[in-house]
């Protein structure tokens, strides 16, 4: 790589930072322009984490007839408002068998995030028809090949608050852990555990934060036998690194072009990624190092379609329409607003799974910690203008007093 080229990484470097400014301004002014209810006060914790989990009940007894003692079914039903809010039967994944000439029309019409407004037919459709069989319907494993009773399932988003927690030991109880984005896990395994059923991202939360947090421990993107993986479909890149992933082909377009994936990908023992801040070279310096992820290392070597599940585009348009309906999709943000990874993923989860506990998600004293748990120092959480944190630090607050899931809090 040479010297012209480090010089437009370091100018677009710059634009960029010029551009999140301007945005940040504009995020404050359409904060004013549409006030909302802030975070409320502190929550009492409705039960602590082992009355949830019953941690002292399973150890004794056969896990067979371990019934939920805190079932979220029966607490949504208990529940005047989100009783009219949940509905646990609608699809959480998208897969070949629901791909349909009705569904097509419907999700090219509309526009917004995760439509199919403008993407290629040709590359929904052969990604989708390799999501055939049955188990690309279901995020759980299949009764039978999964633990009996209830299913609990912790979703570890990666706030601040979990420093220092000494969560680990509760998180790896739970029959199935959700993990997102920059989720480290070496060095604060004491903090977040180290069990992983589920990591879930975007494309570009995966590599953004390949990149932001490389020289924080985020070296690689979870991997293990047992893991799957949720792609979040913010548009089509998910569609082709998902098809590239299972055939094991590079992608063949668009921003992620040339990404080789799978088992059969050539060079397989790639170099890690090197973000800005760990290359040493002066700007305009010829310079080794600002090179993208090698995305092969991404999913390991195993990437059969049981890999991969996909978030179905109608599923998040009903979460956001009835549980993250922020006001920032009247403003200037219109296009860009979308729930956070981590929201979707806490409500899948809270879609799928009997019980849910939530572990690093934002709650009402947030400014106490660090944006990240695995940060050096401390750095405000930022409020930007494609995320309504407020909004869904108000619904973790409502939830959780709901009975509906348990949040972490302290
Ligand atoms: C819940 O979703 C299912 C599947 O999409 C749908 O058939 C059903 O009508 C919905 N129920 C309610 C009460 O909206
Ligand atoms: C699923 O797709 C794969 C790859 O296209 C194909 O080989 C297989 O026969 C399909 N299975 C079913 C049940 O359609
Ligand atoms: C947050 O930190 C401030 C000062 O650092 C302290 O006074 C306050 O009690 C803390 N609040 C909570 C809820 O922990
Ligand atoms: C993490 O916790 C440790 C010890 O509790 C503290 O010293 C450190 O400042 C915290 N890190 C951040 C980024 O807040």
């Amino acid at each position: 790589m040479g010297a012209p080229r480090g010089w437009v990484f370091w100018f677009l470097l710059l634009l960029a930072a010029a551009c999140s400014g301007v945005l940040l301004a504009l995020y404050s002014w359409a904060l004013e322009q549409s006030p909302r209810p802030r975070p409320g006060p502190r929550v009492r914790h409705v039960l602590s984490p082992q009355a949830f989990l019953q941690t002292k009940a399973w150890k004794s007894g056969p896990r067979k007839n371990r019934p939920c003692q805190h079932p979220l079914s029966l607490a949504i039903q208990h529940h005047q408002r989100f009783r009219g809010l949940f509905n646990l039967s609608i699809p959480v994944l998208l897969w070949g068998g629901l791909f349909t000439p009705e569904l097509w029309d419907h999700l090219s019409r509309h526009g917004g995030p995760y439509s199919w407004q403008g993407l290629s037919r040709q590359a929904i459709a052969s990604s989708l028809s390799l999501l055939n069989s049955s188990e690309s319907a279901r995020l759980l494993p299949a009764p039978g090949t999964r633990p009996a009773g209830c299913l609990r399932c912790a979703v570890v988003g990666n706030g601040g608050i979990l420093n220092g927690s000494g969560q680990g030991v509760h998180i790896d109880a739970h029959d199935f852990v959700f993990r997102l984005n920059g989720a480290v896990i070496k060095g604060f395994e004491h903090d977040v555990g180290t069990k992983t059923s589920f990591y879930g991202f975007t494309v570009n939360t995966m590599k953004n934060s390949l990149i932001s947090y490389q020289h924080l421990g985020f070296t690689s993107v979870p991997q293990g036998q047992d893991l799957r993986y949720i792609f979040i479909p913010a548009g089509v890149r998910e569609y082709l690194m998902l098809r590239s992933a299972i055939l094991g082909v590079p992608v063949p377009e668009g921003p992620d072009k040339g990404d080789s994936l799978g088992p059969t990908a050539s060079g397989a023992s790639a170099p890690s990624p090197c973000p800005p801040k760990c290359n040493t070279t002066a700007p305009g310096a010829p310079s080794t190092s600002i090179v993208g992820p090698r995305p092969h290392t991404y999913f390991g070597p195993e990437a059969s379609a049981r890999k991969f599940k996909l978030l179905h585009p109608a599923f998040i348009s009903y979460l956001t329409q009835r549980f993250l309906k922020s006001k920032l999709i009247n403003t200037n943000f219109g296009n860009i607003y979308m729930p956070s990874t981590g929201a979707l993923l806490l409500l899948t989860a809270l879609h799928t799974c009997d019980q849910v506990s939530a572990y690093g998600f934002i709650t009402s004293n947030y400014q106490n910690y660090s944006d990240h748990y695995f940060e050096r120092e401390k750095k405000p959480l930022i409020f930007y203008g494609n995320h309504d944190l407020p909004l869904e630090a108000a619904l973790w607050r409502d939830l959780h007093e709901a009975g509906i899931l348990w949040l972490y809090q302290r």
